[in-house]
């Protein structure tokens, strides 16, 4: 096995003493900045304009957000200081189930504790749910990596890597375990329109790592199936019913469907915390409606008609029957799903 020199691990959300640390995702892949927040209302803004994104990250920079409402609010108020943040931090994003999962455990946390023992309990929680992230990455992509064989080559969409979780990420874990297994994956990524997560944040992060990828439009998938170039697809997920329905970024329905058509096996990878058993499918996941401008403009200019209409969901839901196996933590699960 010949071994390759690796950058250091990219670490997208964390903490730094008195203020979160979060990588500037809207300036990649041209620059590398890191932004300290200190104030849990930035933390919400950033998550609401993507500065942070994908659905594991925005739980663990909820989690640190709220660690700093609390440390913020008078004792006098703290009680409906902290429930006011975990509102506004819950609302933030709509789709992905990570961001309500880590403020009800925030919450959960603080429950009958002072305002003095709730502030040190919060900051040690919010750790903890970074750290658990990661060890909980390296266990998807270790039961993700049995899927792959040596030599395969892999099609994503959007960006379900180290960017959008703690690190090493979720689909993009698996390629990652499967090479500390020796295996060598090539991968195709959408660019991901509108926002370009494929382009921007997967292309860069994985030829950081030294992956072989090719970036194609999204329309090319179905042709680059069509040829036989596509051993598996794996995605991520934003939130996934008890039956398996699983929502993601725009796109993921089409290319799931066009991997029936050709035999190619389509796999969800995700934590257990994506997972949203209180609903029975994936029809009441709500999707996130976003600005018109992320699809008229490009890079401040814009392309379109002047009032022309526009239809911007972020997701999309794929139903379970288009899935061969979701991936968590607790290993490789095949249909029927029966989420609870
Ligand atoms: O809108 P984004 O960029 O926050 O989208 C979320 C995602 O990253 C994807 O849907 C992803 O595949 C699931 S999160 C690992």
């Amino acid at each position: 096995m010949t071994s390759i020199p690796q950058p250091e691990a990219l670490r997208p959300v964390s903490w730094a003493g008195t203020a979160v640390r979060l990588l500037d995702q809207n300036r990649l892949p041209h620059e590398e900045v890191y932004v300290l927040l200190a104030d849990w209302r930035d933390v919400a803004s950033a998550i609401r304009d993507m500065t942070v994104r994908g659905a594991p990250a925005i739980g663990v920079a909820a989690a640190y957000g709220l660690a700093l409402a609390a440390k913020d609010a008078p004792d006098a108020s703290f009680d409906s200081d902290f429930e006011a943040a975990c509102r506004e931090m819950d609302s933030a994003r709509p789709t992905a189930v990570n961001l309500s999962w880590g403020v009800r455990r925030m919450r959960a946390a603080a429950k009958g504790l002072s305002p003095a023992e709730a502030r040190v309990r919060l900051l040690d929680e919010a750790c903890a749910i970074e750290r658990e992230d990661i060890e909980i990455n390296r266990a998807m992509g270790h039961h993700g990596a049995t899927l792959l064989r040596d030599g395969d080559t892999v099609l994503t969409h959007c960006n379900a890597g180290a960017l959008a979780t703690a690190g090493f990420g979720t689909a993009l874990g698996v390629l990652r375990a499967a090479r500390e297994l020796g295996k060598t994956i090539r991968l195709f990524a959408d660019e991901t329109r509108p926002r370009l997560q494929g382009l921007r944040l997967t292309a860069w992060e994985m030829m950081r790592d030294g992956f072989d990828v090719t970036v194609i439009p999204d329309g090319a998938s179905g042709s680059l199936m069509k040829r036989g170039l596509v051993s598996a697809v794996l995605v991520g997920a934003d939130r996934i019913a008890a039956n398996g329905d699983a929502a993601n970024k725009i796109g993921t329905y089409n290319l799931a469907v066009v991997a029936q058509r050709h035999g190619v096996p389509f796999y969800a990878v995700a934590p257990v915390s994506t997972i949203d058993a209180s609903l029975s499918d994936g029809d009441a996941i709500p999707i996130e409606e976003r600005s018109p401008t992320e699809i008229t403009w490009i890079s401040g200019q814009s392309i379109g008609p002047d009032d022309v209409k526009v239809w911007n969901p972020a997701f999309d839901v794929t139903p379970a029957e288009l899935i061969t196996a979701i991936v968590t933590e607790r290993g490789v699960h095949r249909p029927p799903y029966l989420f609870t």
